[in-house]
């Protein structure tokens, strides 16, 4: 009776969430659980162009950073924040990768990157986003950058935790204390 209660809720979360069970898309109150949909206006969002500069952990390429929100007054991105770089490798479209933090909230990953869920995702011949990766450090082998700390090897550092593991400068929130 249990189990099928659970297999139930299981097929529920499925079709209502579009979430797996035993996957770490559950949502804790007060917190926002990103899907495949939610990255689909990104490009209606505020954008920031930072050209073409070579960083490690991200391909080159001609980068845009979008976010869905102001840049904070306050010391950190609200929760329901994402923030979107898209980094347009070739002019093949399918072929740009984006790199994602989205601020979920909550106990998540509070350290080492202060409430942000991170993912990879990749674009469809006529420019819809498919998450390719999510959670505290997707392809952690893929962007070592720093050494194989994956993503939090650089957005998880204590240095970055100053700026709520925001890197791009113009988009670290103005946080008065600072
Ligand atoms: C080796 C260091 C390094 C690694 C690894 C790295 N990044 Fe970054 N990332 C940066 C830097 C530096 C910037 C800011 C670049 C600039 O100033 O334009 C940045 C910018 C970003 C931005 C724009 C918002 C911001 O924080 O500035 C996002 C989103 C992002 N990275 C996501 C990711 C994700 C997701 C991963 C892992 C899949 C990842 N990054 C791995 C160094 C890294």
């Amino acid at each position: 009776m249990i189990r099928a209660a659970l297999s139930l809720a299981c097929a529920l979360t499925l079709s209502l969430a579009l979430g797996g069970c035993g996957d770490d898309t559950t949502a804790e109150p007060g917190t926002f659980v990103a899907f495949q949909q939610n990255f689909a206006p990104y490009r209606t969002w505020t954008s920031l162009d930072v050209g073409n500069i070579a960083v490690g952990g991200h391909p080159a390429g001609h980068a845009v950073v979008y976010a869905n929100n102001p840049v904070p007054s306050g010391c950190a991105w609200p929760v329901g924040t994402i923030l979107v770089k898209e980094v347009q490798i070739t002019d093949d479209r399918t072929q740009w990768e984006l790199f994602a933090m989205v601020k979920r909230g909550g106990s998540y990953d509070s350290n080492p990157a202060a409430g942000w869920e991170l993912f990879t995702l990749g674009l469809t011949p006529t420019g819809t986003p498919v998450i390719t990766g999510r959670g505290v450090n997707p392809g952690a082998d893929m962007y070592s950058g720093a050494g194989g700390g994956g993503c939090n090897g650089c957005h998880g550092t204590p240095s970055a935790h100053a700026f709520d593991s925001v890197l791009t400068t113009a988009l670290r929130p103005r946080c008065p204390t600072r």
